[in-house]
Order: structure tokens, then C-alpha cells, then sequence
């Protein structure tokens, strides 16, 4: 049966509205417990105990997951992680430790590149697979050893939003569960995480406190012929995912870069014509990319920055103040607002939100 729109004009708008009840969904059904056998199955513990690194496999907005999750399997688990994007890979001479986990991503199980990639590692006598999807059964489920459903309920809209939000939910967990079987999770930063795991639903729906100001943005953006989106760490790969969002349903030539990069040549672009956004969390980087911002403010760039670090705003300085902090998952709620900002953008450029030109759901074909 087709699903209906509820009120809303858009099912991106829809996906993006409901995620804060698909975090509690998940959250209620499998809990927040860092125990590999409750997410994967019971003899996932016994087989995975010794693998000695992670690769990732994925395209487009899943692998901008994949980019994020790498923080969180090398900080909290300790394991060397490599990302791979799977039209790039299936074509390589990759070379992989025997001992590695092949965890393959991808919305609806069914893009071709990743299914050959998945297959490419089998080919090279990986027998550690890990499929994650929205779709069960489909082809990568049925592919791999082990499997995690997402369980965001079907995305219509061709812009990945709540698929998203839900991969890298899962794969913060996942990480959770592999630092807790390595012995590399302390008592008080597994309690830390689950106490931010049960505050994200509330977080989510936080968001509409700033909605409104989004808006805004999208009102000063939505014309531009270019944008920057910058960030470090784990906010760099989100980046290039919100860079993404606007080149598929704002047309709009989007980039994301990791903000200690500007000063080695994009900084020549830099001019009262090109938005920069920055997502700017208080953490151990924000002093490192304030600096990298004042550069940009230096050649005139106006900037927009995402925050929970108190700032003010001034002259070339917007500033929208995230309404939660939630550590290592903030990219999630940051995730969140940028898919709005999108959202908002397109909807002034009159484009069709939900079925961007020449893109597809799901590319099945190579
Ligand atoms: C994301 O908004 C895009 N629709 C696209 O990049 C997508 O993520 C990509 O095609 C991969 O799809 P998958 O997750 O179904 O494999």
C-alpha cells in the first residue's frame, strides 16, 4: 500500500520528521547494551573475537556512514579501519588482512557496486561479512555471514535521511559492541554512551527548535552558485555528506572539506559570494577550526556555523546553537539539521524534492 504523506508536503520532510520515534523504536526494541550476540547473533562473539581490523564497503551517502563510523571502530574498539568506496574497490587489487570483518552498507541492499564489492572480498577467501541494510531480504543480506537490519521503515524519498541517521546509529552501537568484547570499554564510558544513546530520541526532536533559523540559512543560501561545508573529524565526512544533499535536490555545486585543508588551495575560492558552513562542536578541535574559520573571514567568506559552543553572532558570522550535545553522536543530530537545510534550500529553488533529475532510488545497474 502506498504510504502517505501525513500531513507533511514531501516524504523527505516526512523521513526527516520522524526520525526521533525511529531512534526510540530501536532503542526500546534491541536496548542500548553493548552486547555483540543481541545485535548480530549469538555465535557473532565466538567468530568476530579475533578479527584484527575493519572494512568498510559503500556508496554515496552510505559511505559518507562508513567515513564516520572509521572514528568510532579505531577510538572506541582499537581496530584499524579502512573505508572503501565500492565502484572503486571491486576494480582494485585490494589487498586485505585474512583476519579482517567485510562490513558492506547500503540502504536498500541492492546497488550493484556494492553487491559486486561484497563479492570481490568473498573472492578473496574473506569469509567475515557483515551485511547492514534497510531491506531484508535483499541481495547484500543474503550475500553475507552476518546481518543488521536498520529498521527505519521504508524511505521513499530518493535523498537519503533517516537511512542515514539509522546506519550510523547502528554502527555506533556496533563499535560499542566491539570495544566491550576487546575489553577496550571502561565501565564509565560504556555508561556515558548509553546515557547519550537514551537522550537521542529527545534530541532529535529537539531539532525543531531550530528550524526556523534553517530556514533562514536556506533564505540566504538558496541562490548561491557555490557552497563550502567544512568540518574535522567526525564532522568532516558529514561534510560531504551535506554537500551531497545539496548537489542532489538543491543543484547547487556543494563541496565538503575537512576544514585543515582550506589553507592548502581551496582558500583561493573563498569570496562574499561563496556560504561557508561549519559545524563547529565543543571539543578538542573547535579552537583549531576557529582558526581555520577566520581565515575564510579574512577574504570575505560569510560563514554559518553549526555550534554548541556559545558562540556569538557578528558580521560574516552566523551562528545556530545545537540544542544537545551528545559527544560522538552528535554527527546524528548535526546530520539531522543539515538534511533540513537541504530540505528547506530546494524547496526555494521549486525543485522536486522527493525525485531529484536523473537520479534513482536505488542504482542496480553498472
Ligand atoms: C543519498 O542521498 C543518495 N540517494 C545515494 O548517494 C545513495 O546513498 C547511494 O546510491 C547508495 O545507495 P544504497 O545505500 O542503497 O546502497
Amino acid at each position: 500500500a502506498r504510504i502517505k504523506l501525513h500531513g507533511f508536503h514531501h516524504y523527505m520532510q516526512k523521513e526527516i520528521n520522524e526520525q526521533a520515534a525511529i531512534f526510540a523504536d530501536i532503542l526500546d526494541d534491541s536496548g542500548c547494551d553493548a552486547n555483540l550476540a543481541q545485535l548480530l547473533d549469538n555465535n557473532a562473539a565466538r567468530i568476530l573475537c579475533d578479527i584484527e581490523g575493519i572494512t568498510l564497503l559503500a556508496s554515496g551517502s552510505s559511505y559518507h556512514a562508513a567515513l564516520i563510523a572509521r572514528y568510532w571502530f579505531e577510538a572506541l574498539a582499537g581496530l584499524p579501519c579502512t573505508v572503501e568506496l565500492a565502484s572503486e574497490y571491486r576494480y582494485r587489487d585490494a589487498v586485505q588482512h585474512h583476519n579482517t570483518l567485510i562490513i558492506a552498507i547500503s540502504q536498500s541492499g541492492e546497488t550493484a557496486d556494492t553487491i559486486a564489492a561484497l563479492k570481490y572480498a568473498q573472492s578473496q577467501n574473506h569469509t567475515h561479512t557483515l551485511a547492514i541494510s534497510n531491506a531484508s531480504p535483499s541481495t547484500l543480506m543474503q550475500l553475507a555471514r552476518f546481518q543488521l537490519f536498520l529498521a527505519a521503515g521504508p524511505e521513499i524519498g530518493v535523498t537519503s535521511t533517516k537511512t542515514f541517521s539509522t546506519q550510523l546509529l547502528t554502527l555506533y552501537r556496533l563499535a560499542l559492541c566491539f570495544a566491550k568484547l576487546r575489553g577496550h570499554l571502561p565501565p564509565a564510558t560504556e555508561a556515558a554512551a548509553i546515557h547519550d544513546l537514551l537522550r537521542l530520541p529527545r534530541a532529535a526532536s529537539d531539532l525543531a527548535m531550530i528550524t526556523e533559523q534553517l530556514q533562514e540559512w536556506a533564505h540566504k543560501i538558496f541562490d548561491s552558485k557555490q557552497l563550502f561545508f567544512v568540518g574535522r573529524h567526525l564532522y568532516y565526512p558529514l561534510a560531504q555528506e551535506a554537500a551531497l544533499k545539496m548537489q542532489e535536490i538543491a543543484y547547487i555545486h556543494a563541496y565538503g572539506f575537512p576544514a585543515g585543508e582550506l589553507i592548502h588551495g581551496p582558500l583561493t575560492l573563498i569570496n562574499k559570494d561563496l556560504p561557508v558552513i561549519a559545524c563547529l562542536p565543543w571539543n578538542r578541535l573547535t579552537e583549531k577550526l576557529l582558526a581555520n574559520l577566520q581565515e575564510v573571514r579574512a577574504r570575505g567568506g560569510e560563514l554559518f556555523i553549526l555550534s554548541d559552543a556559545g558562540l556569538a553572532s557578528a558580521e560574516h558570522f552566523n551562528v545556530i546553537c545545537m540544542p544537545n550535545n551528545l559527544h560522538d553522536l552528535n554527527p546524528i543530530l548535526y546530520g539531522i539539521a543539515l538534511q533540513t537545510l537541504a530540505y528547506n534550500t530546494a524547496i526555494l529553488q521549486k525543485n522536486e524534492i522527493d525525485t531529484p533529475r536523473y537520479l534513482s532510488k536505488s542504482v542496480t545497474k553498472v
